[in-house]
């Protein structure tokens, strides 16, 4: 028995753009590698800006999207190769998403409760009445609702932080060990991001739940998480403890990112209207590191050589700076940097 929850091992997916041959590639997600210890639940972030690879990799992960190449295990199995019904339906029971924009989840014509009851119907869980009803005010109970507040209400006549809060209950029904959740809050009132995002380290305290944190919010991660992976255009650039990372972050990348996040508002931080520019395409596309046209400590090695990730200072780091070549050249001019 395989003591990791999940293993992702040099993961890439590739997009073809405008047709498979005369098109481009675009490698949304780019070699990445990470660990989830089944003993020990955590809150794990990926961070990175609209288009750094986010979703495509907790697509694969759902099992939604398969890696161009790479691996992903779940307690030692091949998510890719799940084919039997039941352990797929094991699978979708163990991992649940939580998706971004609620309104959208919930079908605006079906009352709220009834996918509730739904997933507690579903999966074998409860054959009577009064043992899916049991299942589903408990799981509401963990999120600070009750079964009263959303019974025979439909998605509008809920607020967007209600409706949040009841598609983590419907996560919660199937008593998961891993809760994909991808941009959860971006859609909620910022008054109420902190109250869901807090929610994820009580589930974690209380029933052990793993969290993989999707979002471009820096200060909400901050709050919660345990680790932390940046991304940048495919890349993981940086990865490891969240103090470690947020207060002494190594990557250029990174350090801009965090002069720019304030105190807890939920507002400032990523700009999320970044469209896939041409400087996107560029950055997706270039040999070296991808931060080489915005990085203000680039080298002539950038340009062309893809940094290798090192392991510094207690975290993962995939820049020149911190590889053994410019060590060498650096212990020869002192002070260069
Ligand atoms: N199905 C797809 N086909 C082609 N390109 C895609 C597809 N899904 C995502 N992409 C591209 O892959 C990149 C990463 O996208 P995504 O994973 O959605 O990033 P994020 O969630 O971080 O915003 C983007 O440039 C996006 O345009
Ligand atoms: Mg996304």
């Amino acid at each position: 028995m395989s003591r990791k929850l999940l293993e992702v091992k040099s993961v890439v997916k590739i997009f073809h753009i405008g047709g498979r041959f005369l098109g481009t590639k675009l490698k949304a997600v780019n070699n990445v590698s990470f660990d989830i210890d089944s003993e020990k639940p955590e809150i794990l972030t990926f961070a990175g800006e609209t288009g750094s690879g986010k979703t495509t990799l907790a697509r694969m992960i759902l099992g939604l999207e398969q890696p161009t190449s790479g691996e992903i295990t779940y307690k030692g199995k091949n998510v890719s190769h799940i084919q039997k019904r039941e352990e797929l339906l094991e699978y979708m029971k163990e991992v649940q998403p939580i998706f971004q924009n609620p309104f959208e989840t919930f079908n605006p014509l079906r009352k709220v409760d009834s996918y509730l009851f739904e997933t507690a119907g579903n999966y074998n869980l409860a054959k009577t009445k009064g043992e899916k009803a049991k299942l589903v005010e408990e799981a509401l109970k963990s999120v600070g609702l009750t079964l009263n507040e959303v019974q025979g209400r439909y998605p509008n006549e809920l607020s967007g932080g209600q409706l949040q809060r009841t598609s983590v209950a419907r996560a919660l029904i199937t008593r998961p060990s891993l809760l994909i959740a991808d941009e959860p809050v971006s859609m909620v009132d910022a008054s109420l991001r902190m109250s869901i995002v807090n929610l994820f380290s009580d589930l974690k305290e209380e029933y052990n739940v793993t969290v993989l944190y999707i979002t471009h919010d820096l200060a909400t991660a901050y709050y919660i998480s345990d680790r932390i992976a940046i991304m940048l255009r495919g890349d993981v650039v940086e990865f490891g403890n969240i103090d470690k990372v947020m207060l002494s972050p190594l990557h250029p990348y990174t350090q801009i990112l965090l002069k720019s996040v304030p105190q807890p508002d939920p507002e400032g931080t990523w700009k999320e209207d970044i469209k896939l520019s041409s400087l996107e395409v560029k950055e997706f596309s270039r040999l070296g590191c991808k931060f080489y046209e915005r990085c203000p400590s680039a080298m002539k090695i950038c340009e062309e050589v893809e940094p290798l990730s090192v392991f510094r200072d207690g975290r993962e780091v995939k820049c020149h700076l911190y590889s053994e070549e410019f060590k060498k050249e650096e212990e020869t001019l002192p002070g260069s940097f």
